[in-house]
């Protein structure tokens, strides 16, 4: 589940994106409903040209409800088709199809003026590790999904899924890497477990995410540990120690214990619904090109 990036896995990984992008017409980019932009590699956008793009916001089932159509309708104002996802229930999965065929309006009606009716849209997935990818992918194809076969000559080697009569979707996701200029993209990505947790420990990711808690999710840490938040960080974290009984040899409250505790509650959304990035406060330009 963690993940490790060098330089050779990404120069790979992008040469397979680049080949599997001339096979397709759209661009079905996951990413978590959580950290939508930390999880997003905008480079993308260059990758996929001028490809129609749909976007989901995928682990919306552990995202806040309201934030959650808050990004919505910012990755609809950057020109995306955006759909709320839940692979893993498979909720929103199956407006996918309807999306795919929205967002590649341009492109069928382009076909019809030549003639060419009732053709295909072919998607690929994309996203980094861990976003949900292949959750996504077997929801969405089901147990009745009709592999196509490789089609000599033109996908040599390729697996194609009928999703129905109008979309194929190639079968192996095309795999993008965090883009970690921003600090704030490590943290995000170690809160949620998608990266290894000794880039930052879990004394730091716990102190991090009390702050960010008590700021904007008040009640969430009273509700889940029975304890009276205050202004002060270090106190809430050894209030919660005390009531999980988080104490060393000595009888010192063990904080990295606690911490722990209480990054992994995030990840079970045991302290409810959280988002941990909020469109309001995202300036990163993730405008996607206008199919041309
Ligand atoms: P990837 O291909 O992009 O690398 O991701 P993958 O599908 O393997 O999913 C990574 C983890 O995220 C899996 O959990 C998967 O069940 C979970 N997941 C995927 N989509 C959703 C979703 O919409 N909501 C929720 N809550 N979880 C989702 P895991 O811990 O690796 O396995 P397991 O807990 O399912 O056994």
């Amino acid at each position: 589940m963690h993940f490790q990036w060098y330089p050779g896995h990404m120069s790979k990984a992008k040469r397979m994106m680049q080949e599997d992008m001339k096979l397709i017409d759209v661009v079905i980019e996951l990413v978590d409903a959580r950290i939508p932009l930390s999880s997003k590699n905008p480079d993308i956008n260059q990758m996929a040209g001028s490809k129609s793009r749909v976007i989901l916001l995928n682990k919306s089932d552990l995202a806040d409800d309201n934030q959650n159509l808050k990004w919505k309708e910012y990755f609809e104002k950057q020109g995306y088709i955006a759909v709320l996802v839940n692979s893993k229930k498979g909720d929103g999965v199956r407006k996918v199809n309807d999306a795919v065929v929205e967002a590649c309006k341009a492109k069928i009606e382009r076909d019809r003026k030549k003639g060419i009716l009732n053709r295909p849209l072919r998607a690929m997935v994309v996203g980094i590790p861990n976003v949900g990818k292949s959750t996504f992918i077997n929801s969405i194809s089901g147990k009745a999904a009709a592999k196509t076969g490789n089609k000599p000559g033109v996908t040599k080697g390729k697996q194609w899924i009928k999703l129905n009569k109008s979309i194929e979707l190639l079968d192996t996701p095309g795999i993008l890497w965090p883009k970690f200029e921003d600090q704030k993209v490590g943290l995000h990505l170690a809160l949620i477990g998608s990266i290894k947790e000794e880039i930052l420990n879990s004394y730091d990711l716990g102190i991090a995410l009390i702050g960010f808690l008590t700021k904007n999710y008040k009640g969430a840490l009273e509700q889940r540990y029975g304890i009276i938040e205050t202004e002060s960080v270090d106190e809430n974290l050894s209030a919660i120690a005390k009531k999980r009984g988080c104490l060393l040899k000595g009888g010192e409250l063990d904080l990295e214990r606690a911490a722990s505790f209480l990054v992994d509650d995030l990840r079970n959304a045991k302290l409810g619904k959280i988002t941990l990035q909020f469109p309001a406060e995202s300036t990163a330009d993730t405008n996607i090109q206008e199919e041309k």
